[in-house]
């Protein structure tokens, strides 16, 4: 009992401060939470979803957008590339549904606006924080640490600016808001016989409702 004793109040007060309910699901949207509040956006981009706009057959620039829930991701991998920190994060498009990856550009490379295109993606894993305060968001260590960044970009496709998803591994670039992204918890769907998406080595990781 005495040992048992610190660990409730502990667990008590966590509750308290804990904005959000922490769960787990293998469906999750990905959304924005800046971490430094001084280069936040005008208006704000907390809350903003990670989503993908078209740029090429199978190309796509990752974009936070306010007005759209964001796309549907899944962590994919067995348990051993968990815990190597080599699963991916995936979400599937298209009829029938095949999966396109997150790709952070390598080590040593300059930041640029990241990609959601078909294939598996770069390594990246929900990390989940101690307690039970928020959940922690990707973290790019399968290639290297760094920072999410939401950076006002143009995206060439279309010659129009839009809040980009971007990686640094060094400094936060200037006009760029540092972010993690939080994994908001989500039914990951039923895939119909013909997918080419397989949701058979879909991660459970830890979420907040
Ligand atoms: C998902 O993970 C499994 C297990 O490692 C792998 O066989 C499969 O190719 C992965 N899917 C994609 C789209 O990378
Ligand atoms: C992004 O930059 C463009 C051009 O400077 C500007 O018009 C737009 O308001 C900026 N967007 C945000 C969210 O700050």
């Amino acid at each position: 009992m005495r040992f048992l004793l610190p660990t409730l109040g502990i667990a008590a007060a966590a509750t308290a401060l804990s904005p959000a309910t922490t769960s787990s699901s293998k469906g999750f949207y990905l959304i924005a939470h800046v971490t430094d509040p001084s280069r936040d956006f005008s208006p704000s981009i907390e809350g903003w979803a990670l989503t993908a706009i078209h740029t090429g057959a199978g190309l796509n620039a990752a974009v936070l957008a306010s007005a759209s829930a964001g796309r549907l991701f899944y962590e994919n991998g067995t348990a051993a590339q968990v815990a190597a920190t080599q699963s991916t994060i995936l979400t599937d498009a298209g009829t029938p549904p095949f999966p396109m990856g997150l790709y952070v550009q390598g080590e040593g490379e300059p930041p640029k606006i990241l990609e959601i295109n078909v294939g598996a993606g770069t390594p990246n894993t929900i990390v989940g924080r101690e307690a039970d305060v928020l959940v922690n968001g990707l973290d790019a260590n399968g290639l290297g640490r760094g920072t999410y960044m939401a950076c006002n970009a143009t995206v060439p496709y279309y010659g129009v600016e839009y809040i980009t998803l971007q990686y640094a591994y060094g400094k936060v670039s200037d006009g760029c808001a540092p972010i993690e992204l939080r994994p908001r918890c989500a039914t990951l769907n039923d895939l119909p016989a013909d997918s080419l998406s397989s949701h058979e080595f879909a991660v459970v990781v830890p979420c907040y409702e």
